[in-house]
């Protein structure tokens, strides 16, 4: 299995967010990732529904919206109308008949459904809801800003989240979040990570196709 590699538009230059994303699509990237943060769930705001509307008339790409936004079974469907292509929810932002609800929610929408860890939750807390994902991600820093240090120890949760995936047959990727660079990337699919998102290791590259072609280089081991 080969990498994938999402971008993280939270590091783009907004005042030029479209040629940012044509960018994102010429030099091969996979998904677009886009960050959602309501200064509730974690401590910083970014941007939401009307953004994501704008970036959907603007590129074909997956949509990869990452919500880190309090109960966001209020608001899941309206992030797949506005074009969403993947809806990541976090276990920790609400109940788990919330969470459930939410990703029965993303599905109805005909949408791919995902959730989301931080650091401190363990593996087990996605395992009741991986039927009804497409994808799992693992946050590799503590969620809320772009720039942070890659969190290495949070590779066992990756590879045993990989290995349930495996054991169950499932139909659902494993992605990581989190100052994933050129050489963490490699740390990340050696555990089991097949979806790797990148806000500043992608925009500060000097040759982001470069960087997009290395990573998607990586073997996965699964
Ligand atoms: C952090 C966000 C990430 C962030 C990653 O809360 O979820 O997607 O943009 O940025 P880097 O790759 O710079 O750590
Ligand atoms: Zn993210």
């Amino acid at each position: 299995m080969q990498c994938k590699v999402a971008p993280s538009i939270l590091s783009a230059n907004f005042n030029r967010l479209g040629q940012d994303i044509a960018r994102c699509r010429e030099t091969g990237a996979d998904y677009l990732h886009f960050d959602v943060m309501d200064g509730i769930f974690v401590p910083n705001i970014s941007f939401g529904l009307p953004v994501l509307e704008s970036v959907r008339k603007e590129t074909d790409m997956v949509l990869d919206v990452h919500l880190m936004i309090d109960r966001p079974v209020r608001y899941v469907e309206r992030f797949c109308q506005a074009g969403a292509d993947i809806v990541t929810v976090h276990v920790e932002a609400d109940t788990e008949e919330n969470t459930r609800k939410a990703l029965e929610l993303i599905r109805g929408c005909g949408k791919r459904a995902a959730v989301s860890v931080k650091p401190k939750t363990p593996a087990e807390a996605v395992l009741p809801f991986l039927e009804l994902c497409s994808m799992v991600l693992v946050m590799t820093v503590e969620p809320g800003f772009g720039g942070q240090s890659f969190m290495a120890d949070m590779m066992p949760k990756v590879t045993a989240i990989r290995r349930y995936i495996t054991e169950k047959g499932l139909d659902c990727e494993v992605e990581v979040d989190g100052g994933v660079a050129l050489d963490t990337a490699k740390t990340c699919a050696d555990a089991g990570a097949n979806v790797l998102v990148a806000g500043s290791a992608y925009f500060k590259a000097a040759e982001p196709a470069a960087f997009v072609k290395a990573l998607h280089g990586l073997a996965v081991r699964t």
